[in-house]
């Protein structure tokens, strides 16, 4: 085996670690019998009635369905909650550090239980039945948590807006799922500073005359804005609640949430998960990817307006019984050495971040992390964008003393769970590679014209068969969820992402193939940003692209045609970011706006963004054809204004 390869260490094995050769067993079993094999996942939830039927899949368009276990009755909050309660009580369910260090929090599963319990309550006195959506944009508060098994208790569907997100985008999401009810807190803590939340919830709310009420959770002291008959403080209306709600009986296939994500094109999606396979997946994935067991005290990062917080905050941590750390600050507050003080303090085992954080602190040198133990450690993962091989292997030396296992996690939105990844004790490593599909997930990499391409090389990332964390539909436009996913290579699920398979069969994920950004780990459609900068009134057209970032991975650089008669100065340009900040949220924020006087247009005015990413990327000395161009000449020019820009 060539020495590349980074061995795992032979006391990383605890009994029950998955070796290669447990690893192979499940690989054989799938191929043997997948049925049986999927069985064997559904038969890790808690049923209220059992399920008979296992699969029904087709990605063929005229005969489209995904159902998994979908004769099934189960609840969610009854799984990660109610059937741990015999044995794990008194055991800690969630961790919460606060964004101040001095305050932290350790919440049984019996205490959680007696919180969703009277949320539950809380939710149905206001009206909220089973379907019914119910929006929640709240800080990485243990409350966050206890709404969404709330919502999952009596049946009703999740749509947590991301608390970095404007009134705007959040109207946005409200008025597409129709909800009538949102949670939110008065004010969130990050870095020492406070997000007014609720006045975000009130301006949103301007555009949203169908939300009846507003739960407001009260985080800080701080006073706010009530309004009469709409406005409900949770804390007060929990003292008459009962701490006794029953788990209202699901069908595997009604929907658990919608969490909102960018594409390439319009609007963003409401991403659309469902009970039983979404929750076997992640129960799965996070023991086995993360070799999770009993006493183990897990941290992801995540915050829970993503993806990576339902599934490896929330959700799976808890279906397993496990310990999960809810972490409200960020790394570099108060000091960088952040991250590994709470490691210590709580005495974490497995820590899971993004490479965009470790790029960030990596800066500051070793001598942050150095200045703490983090003995407790023993593995670390890594999801959200591609790492570099220089951050795996600083991530691996530095914080990990050489001695922890890095799990690099490919998955997506879409995906519900991890579909990529090594198994720690069982899969050799290599810095920058997601390495292979977990047992059960089948990529393969497909050329443009959609032929499958075998061994060494490179291609377009598609699935061509389900997994149960698949999502199910685009909320409120199947259409959509089928022209997006299933039309680029028919039969397929494409992923939108670049792979290159290497000459061991490892996978190596180049990035988005399509216009998603991926700015530190999160998605941004550059139609979105566009959509943004042109509804400024001294603007006319704006085209946006990635470049290289060292910290975010990519930055957002966005070419903008001014008005006649408009000047292009630096104030104009603060102004359009804030603009753009404003618009969509603080994690649109452009890096570079550069003034362009023309776009390069082919005659029948499509823009060539191929052209301007390279010039963004500083690539200008293959530019490929441009004699399609209408007006080549726009390209020098472009050229010229964006030196030093970037
Ligand atoms: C990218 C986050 C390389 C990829 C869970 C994907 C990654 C998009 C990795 C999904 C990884 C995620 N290596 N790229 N380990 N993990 N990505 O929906 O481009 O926010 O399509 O889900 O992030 O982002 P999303």
């Amino acid at each position: 085996m060539p020495d590349h390869f980074f061995r795992v260490p032979g006391d990383f094995i605890r009994p029950g670690t998955l070796t290669a050769g447990g690893l192979q067993a499940q690989r054989d079993r799938f191929a043997a019998d997948p049925e049986h094999y999927w069985r064997g996942l559904g038969d890790s939830l808690d049923w209220i009635h059992e399920y008979s039927q296992v699969k029904d899949v087709s990605f063929d368009r005229a005969d489209f369905r995904i159902r998994w276990f979908y004769d099934g009755v189960l609840n969610v909050s009854a799984n990660c909650i109610d059937r741990h309660l015999r044995t794990r009580a008194d055991q800690t369910a969630i961790i919460f550090e606060g964004d101040d260090p001095g305050v932290s929090q350790h919440i049984t599963y019996a205490q959680l239980s007696e919180a969703v319990n009277k949320r539950a309550n809380l939710l149905k006195a206001h009206g909220v039945k089973k379907g019914d959506r119910v929006t929640i944009y709240m800080p990485m508060v243990p409350e966050a948590a206890y709404f969404m098994l709330a919502c999952a208790r009596v049946g009703a569907v999740h749509s947590v807006v991301f608390g970095g997100f404007s009134p705007d985008s959040i109207a946005g999401r409200i008025l597409d799922c129709q909800s009538d009810i949102v949670i939110t807190a008065n004010e969130g803590l990050r870095g020492g500073k406070t997000i007014p939340l609720k006045a975000n919830v009130d301006l949103a709310l301007l555009q949203c005359p169908n939300v009846r009420h507003v739960l407001v959770v009260e985080h800080t002291p701080a006073h706010y804005l009530t309004h009469d008959g709409r406005d409900i403080s949770v804390p007060k209306a929990l003292e008459s609640m009962s701490a006794d709600c029953p788990p209202e009986p699901m069908n595997a296939e009604d929907p658990l949430f919608i969490l909102y994500t960018s594409g390439s094109t319009g609007k963003p999606k409401g991403v659309l998960h469902t009970t039983a396979g979404y929750l076997a997946w992640a129960a799965y994935t996070h023991q086995t990817v993360f070799d999770y067991q009993d006493g183990d005290v897990y941290w992801c990062t995540a915050d829970i307006g993503w993806v990576t917080g339902h599934s490896y905050v929330l959700y799976g941590p808890l279906a397993n019984g496990g310990t999960t750390l809810m972490f409200e600050g960020v790394p570099n507050y108060p000091t960088v050495s952040r991250f590994w003080q709470v490691i210590d303090k709580h005495q974490v085992n497995i820590f899971y971040t993004a490479p965009t954080a470790i790029r960030a602190l990596m800066r500051d040198g070793e001598a942050p992390v150095k200045a703490s133990s983090r003995a407790s450690l023993r593995l670390l993962g890594s999801v959200g964008e591609p790492i570099n091989p220089e951050a795996w292997l600083w991530y691996h030396k530095v914080v990990g003393d050489s001695r922890c296992p890095i799990v690099d996690t490919w998955w997506q939105t879409e995906t519900g769970g991890i579909l990529i990844s090594p198994v720690p004790g069982a899969t050799p490593l290599k810095p920058g590679s997601a390495t292979q599909p977990l047992p059960g997930v089948q990529p393969c990499l497909v050329d443009a014209e959609g032929k499958v391409l075998d061994g060494a090389t490179e291609g377009n990332l598609c699935l061509t068969d389900s997994w149960p964390g698949q999502m199910r539909t685009v909320f409120g436009d199947h259409a959509r969820f089928l022209e997006t996913y299933f039309s680029t290579y028919p039969g397929m699920y494409f992923t939108g992402d670049g792979c290159r398979r290497d000459e061991d069969g490892y996978y190596w994920i180049t990035g988005r193939v399509d216009d998603v950004l991926n700015v530190s780990g999160h998605r941004l459609g550059t139609a979105e940003v566009e959509s943004a900068l042109v509804a400024h009134s001294d603007v006319t057209e704006a085209a946006v692209v990635g470049y290289p970032h060292d910290i975010k991975g990519q930055g957002i650089w966005c070419y903008v045609t001014l008005k006649q008669g408009v000047e292009g100065t630096d104030a104009l340009k603060v102004e359009l970011r804030n603009w753009v900040r404003q618009e969509i949220g603080p994690i649109a924020s452009p890096d570079v706006i550069q003034f362009a006087p023309g776009l390069p247009k082919t005659r029948s005015g499509k823009i060539m963004r191929r052209i301007l990413r390279k010039i963004a990327e500083g690539d200008t000395s293959n530019l490929g054809d441009i004699s399609t161009l209408a007006d080549p000449s726009v390209v020098a020019d472009l050229i010229e204004g964006a030196k030093g820009l970037g």
